[in-house]
């Protein structure tokens, strides 16, 4: 590798709307942190940052959805994320959350910035507003029927059915997905990045500059600059991200994709005082894992700005895997269609390096990927128990039975060429295997490791020590040049473990600390340099005995998580048909406008508020309607306690005939609305301060 000062790692900011899943690690999680443990240990600079992305519209729907404020609910995510990735040994130097102040500040100096550049556009325009929840909807909010194959299901962006793209004015009875209320067109103000003025920059530092980029992500690339960039609109209407730092903008806050991957420099500042030595040196080298649904942002957009601001250094590489499917089908956290990582380290406790076996040993990095659990199983017990923990295994309990629990010493005498061709294997497989790291090609990496495993199982095998352990001589004893052989296999085979776990270190770290304990030795072994030499133990070193690295995972641990699969799956249909069937009250039958106009509605304050003997749904109301006082029962008493009530403002039907009820006279009816669960909520007269007033 060649040596820049240092280095700069990113891995995509999840969204704080939902807990981590597999296809969020193998996409860039895993492969970030199999990179980034690779330069540590070959002593690089290197910083590793990211955290949780926390504004944009699917979190504030979700609070609406969920009845909690987005604060609340990515407080809930970020907390899940961050032990999620913790757990599975994912090794940032920070983990941080935009929410930060210092991300705050960092992305309005950014805005500012190009702002007083006067590079930003500033337009109105007509976007697709629902009235009843008061939001601006983005076109994947929007649904209605697909004007090509009649899905009525369709969203504003797309038709999922025939994958006709759309806008929602093509759609069919469009309606909001938030209310169900039909989208009216409303004007508004929102400031434009021109990145058409930076296609040619990015042309000549992409297309020219970046021909070794991945395949996937170069391809990408090309087809968006061919096809021409357009002005983005980098801010939007809402209450939660990060407000425009402008004295006009009330209302409006940073577009998400603007704040985000700012949020890599915040974090860098939040890490260390050093931040401008990663960010602002032409010698650090930038990279930033990601899945392939963010390359236009990380290769175009970002870049852009990056270069709009002009104090940044340019990404070296943005290394985007494909998608990982599972069981053959798509990930939908909507469908709950996910192997979720709480959930997984729940039922596999300790196993996580399991689980980076076997992500990576499967990475979508060229291509979409299928997880099954059955290849889960199988890799687990053929690769990882049957081959690299088996030969560790074998080793460390022949060595303590066969050769005192030392490293038994060479003895050149019986040296083979098997012996030497293994030895001379633990090299080759070093470079090899750091020469794909620096490639991005982890699970070709992580195959070079199992052959060598592999390798060394075949080595035992065919030196079988334990069949050299019964040539006895006449003291009983093993014979001597038996023992020699002995000595011999079991010494490289200690080596070769010992290569194993540094080699292995950036794909499966807790299984190569369990060797390093193992093996008695500190994790400055694990150094790259060490990796491929043959006298990593010294002979005469007293080793521990051998702790299973790995165990069989059974059948029925596998259809335990099918089963848990399909469950899941079916629960969220049941909640979302559940969801989709609320049905509204039928609208009764139709009046005129004189039979409205018949109605008297006035404002009023409710005085007192008081039971009603006998009956467990009534309460006596007292209301001040301006020009006089009057007894209302209302049935609400299984809804409110008197004391809550008082003081509330209310709309009255003043003109209803008076009725007697439990000897009391009704003088009159307060509106109030129903919900689907049955849940009464006053209808207030608003902003209206007087009592007595119509309302028309
Ligand atoms: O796709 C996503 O999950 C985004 N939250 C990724 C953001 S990456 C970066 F820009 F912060
Ligand atoms: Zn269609």
């Amino acid at each position: 590798m060649s040596d820049p000062s240092r280095y700069l790692v990113t891995a995509a900011l999840p969204y704080a709307n939902g807990p981590l899943h597999i296809g969020h690690l193998a996409g860039c999680y895993l492969p970030a942190d199999i990179f980034v443990r690779y330069l540590r240990v070959n002593r690089k600079d290197v910083k590793f940052v990211g955290g949780s992305d926390e504004h944009g519209v699917p979190i504030t729907i979700r609070a609406m959805q969920e009845g909690k404020t987005p604060q609340e609910v990515v407080d809930h995510y970020h907390a899940i994320l961050k032990s999620s990735l913790e757990n599975m040994g994912i090794s940032y130097d920070i983990y941080s959350r935009t929410s930060q102040p210092i991300h705050h500040k960092t992305s309005q100096e950014f805005f500012l910035n190009l702002y007083n550049k006067g590079l930003f556009e500033e337009k109105e325009s007509a976007q697709y507003y629902d009235e009843k929840v008061g939001v601006f909807l983005a076109d994947r909010y929007i649904t209605g029927t697909c004007p090509i194959c009649g899905n009525p299901n369709a969203y504003g962006d797309q038709c999922e059915k025939c994958g006709s793209s759309l806008s929602p004015d093509q759609l069919i009875n469009p309606h909001s997905t938030l209310s169900d209320a039909v989208p009216v067109k409303k004007i508004t103000k929102h400031w434009y990045f021109p990145l058409q003025q930076y296609e040619p920059f990015l042309k000549e530092w992409i297309l020219e500059g970046h021909k070794e980029w991945k395949n996937n992500v170069y391809g990408q690339c090309k087809s968006w600059l061919d096809n021409g960039l357009q002005s983005r609109a980098m801010t939007r209407d809402s209450n939660w991200g990060i407000k425009v730092p402008l004295p006009d903008a009330e209302g409006k806050v940073l577009y998400v994709w603007f704040d985000a991957p700012i949020g890599y420099i915040s974090a860098t500042k939040e890490l260390t005082d050093d931040w401008e030595k990663y960010w602002c040196d032409p010698n650090t080298k930038l990279y930033h894992f990601i899945g392939k649904d963010n390359i236009v942002f990380h290769c175009i957009i970002f870049p852009a700005m990056l270069k709009a601001h002009g104090d940044f250094v340019l990404p070296t590489n943005v290394p985007a895997n494909e998608f990982l499917n599972i069981e053959g089908d798509k990930v939908s956290t909507s469908r709950n269609w996910a192997v979720w990582i709480d959930e997984y380290l729940k039922d596999f406790p300790g196993q996580q390096d399991v689980l980076r076996y076997v992500l990576c040993a499967n990475a979508p990095e060229t291509k979409d990927n299928d997880f099954t659990w059955k290849d889960f199983q199988d890799r687990n017990n053929s690769e990882l128990v049957a081959n690299l923990g088996n030969f560790v295994n074998r080793t460390f309990v022949l060595m303590h039975k066969l050769c005192g629990g030392k490293v038994p010493p060479l003895h050149g005498e019986v040296a083979t060429e098997e012996d030497q061709q293994m030895i001379n294997a633990f090299a080759e497989t070093k470079q090899k295997v750091g020469s794909l790291i620096e490639q991005f090609k982890f699970r070709e990496a992580l195959s070079e490791i199992m052959e060598l495993a592999r390798k060394g199982n075949k080595y035992m095998q065919d030196k079988e020590p334990w069949i050299l352990a019964r040539q006895l001589d006449a003291n009983g004893k093993v014979e001597e040049t038996a023992q020699k052989k002995i000595d011999m296999c079991i010494h490289v085979c200690l080596q070769l473990c010992a290569n194993l776990a540094i080699l292995i270190y950036p794909f499966m770290p807790d299984t190569s600390k369990k060797m390093l304990k193992m093996m008695k030795v500190v994790q400055r072994m694990l150094f790259w340099e060490n990796a491929g030499k043959a006298k990593l133990l010294s002979v005469g070193y007293s080793l521990r005995a051998p702790e299973l690295l790995f165990r069989k995972i059974e059948d029925s641990e596998i259809e335990a998580q099918l089963e848990k699969l399909k469950s899941g799956t079916a629960k969220a249909k049941e909640k979302k048909e559940a969801a989709s069937a609320t049905t509204y009250t039928p609208l009764k039958s139709e009046i005129t406008i004189d039979d409205f106009g018949k109605l008297d509605f006035r404002t009023g304050t409710i005085l007192t508020a008081e039971k009603v003997e006998k009956a467990d749904k009534l309460l006596k109301l007292e209301i001040d309607l301006g020009f006089e006082k009057r007894t209302i029962l209302s049935g609400i008493a299984q809804h409110f306690t008197p004391e809550e009530i008082i003081g509330q403002r209310v709309v009255v039907v003043a003109n209803l005939a008076p009725r007697k009820m439990r000897g009391i006279d009704s003088n009159g009816m307060i509106l109030m609305a129903e919900n689907h669960e049955g849940k009464l909520f006053f209808v207030s007269p608003g902003e209206v301060v007087g009592n007595g007033y119509t309302v028309r």
